[in-house]
């Protein structure tokens, strides 16, 4: 269905848990105490509300967390997804860390595509921002999962240098070796590496974030021949150029100095069934006391759609990230599934 500003809103982001298995600085660093599981839905209720969602109009949906592959039955819930008339496609966004032992489950389930998040390729960096030192793994998951022809991206949050206690680099140009190291992953294997502009969400709020004003020259820089890409990769609002000689592309989420809310296609469940109407907003709708209501199936389905429709209907025009307070989201980002 469209929204008040014409935007066909198709794709619905499910976050089926807010826990995690790393500690990424940036998004939970110490210890967050998890929600209760009955506050959480149950994958029943999950899916009732997908169910309700196709037929509102939702085709895709991707699932996040937190660390979506820390909850039990999580390829389960892929294929009940799958099975919904109308939905086309379900992707997963995950940290990795759990993919290599569960490739084979998420292939059977039917999955049709996996965000990898891997900010860099330094094994003593990504222990400093994830509070693990699991990279190899990680990377072992992805090379698999390519391997069986699965499409993989790969989510890269832009952190800046002083985010580290050993000091930063010792030549500007080293600022950005994060990015260009990464941008290697898609030279011999179409896979998209995205890079993205963190937010003053959650933790977010507290870090300096490389501004893309800077990396996007400071990449499209790099490489003679760079041109942008306006083929269609996916269903985000990551923009795209292609590097001579690289199979994959190179995105850029610029979530706060990109002016892409024209064309956003989503809305987002968190694992607590609130449905929200923007990343930026806590507007949305309450679905989760709707689905414990005591009524019957159809009336339920029907107070289901009601409440999607108010949450499309609600989509503000824009994000305001770039004014720090207008932001009334204060959730953490793992709560909320990015
Ligand atoms: P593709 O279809 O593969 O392009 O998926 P995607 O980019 O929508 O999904 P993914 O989960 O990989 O998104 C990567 C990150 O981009 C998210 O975790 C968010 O941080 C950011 N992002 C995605 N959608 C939006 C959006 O609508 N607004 C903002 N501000 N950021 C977004
Ligand atoms: N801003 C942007 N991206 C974030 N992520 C977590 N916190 C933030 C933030 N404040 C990213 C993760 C992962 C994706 C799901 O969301 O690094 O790539
Ligand atoms: Fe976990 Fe993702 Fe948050 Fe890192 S960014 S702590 S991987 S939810």
């Amino acid at each position: 269905m469209r929204d008040r500003f014409g935007r066909e809103i198709d794709y619905l982001r499910i976050s089926i848990t807010d826990k995690c298995n790393l500690r990424c600085k940036y998004c939970m660093p110490g210890d967050i105490e998890s929600l209760p599981m009955r506050e959480i839905l149950t994958y029943e209720e999950i899916a009732c509300i997908a169910g309700a969602a196709a037929e509102c109009g939702i085709k895709k949906i991707r699932i996040t967390g937190g660390e979506p592959l820390v909850r039990k039955g999580c390829c389960k819930l892929i294929g009940m997804l799958k099975a919904i008339p109308g939905i086309k496609e379900v992707t997963l966004t995950t940290n990795g860390i759990l993919l290599e032992e569960l490739l084979d489950e998420l292939c059977l389930a039917g999955i049709d595509g996996i965000n990898v998040s891997i900010d860099t390729l330094d094994p003593g960096r990504y222990k400093d921002i994830t509070g693990y030192d699991e990279l190899d793994r990680v990377l072992r998951g992805l090379d698999r999962a390519y391997e069986l022809g699965i499409r993989v991206k790969i989510n890269a949050v832009s952190v800046d240098w002083p985010l580290f206690e050993k000091g930063g680099p010792d030549k500007e140009e080293d600022r950005f070796k994060d990015a260009y190291d990464l941008v290697g992953l898609s030279r011999d294997r179409n896979i998209d590496v995205r890079f993205i502009e963190m937010m003053p969400i959650g933790s977010g709020k507290d870090f300096q974030a490389v501004s893309h004003d800077l990396l996007i020259p400071a990449v499209t820089g790099r490489y003679s021949g760079i041109i942008r890409d306006e083929n269609r990769h996916g269903n985000g609002p990551a923009i795209y150029y292609r590097i001579p000689g690289h199979k994959g592309s190179v995105g850029f989420i610029s979530a706060i100095h990109g002016p892409f809310c024209d064309h956003c296609n989503r809305i987002r469940l968190t694992s607590q069934g609130y449905l929200k109407s923007c990343l930026c907003f806590d507007t949305g709708v309450e679905l989760k006391s709707i689905l414990r209501r005591d009524m019957t199936d159809n009336e339920r389905a029907e107070a289901i759609r009601s409440g999607i429709r108010d949450a499309i209907l609600c989509k503000p025009k824009a994000h305001s990230f770039n004014r720090a307070e207008k932001i009334s989201e204060k959730h953490a980002m793992s709560a909320i599934g990015g």
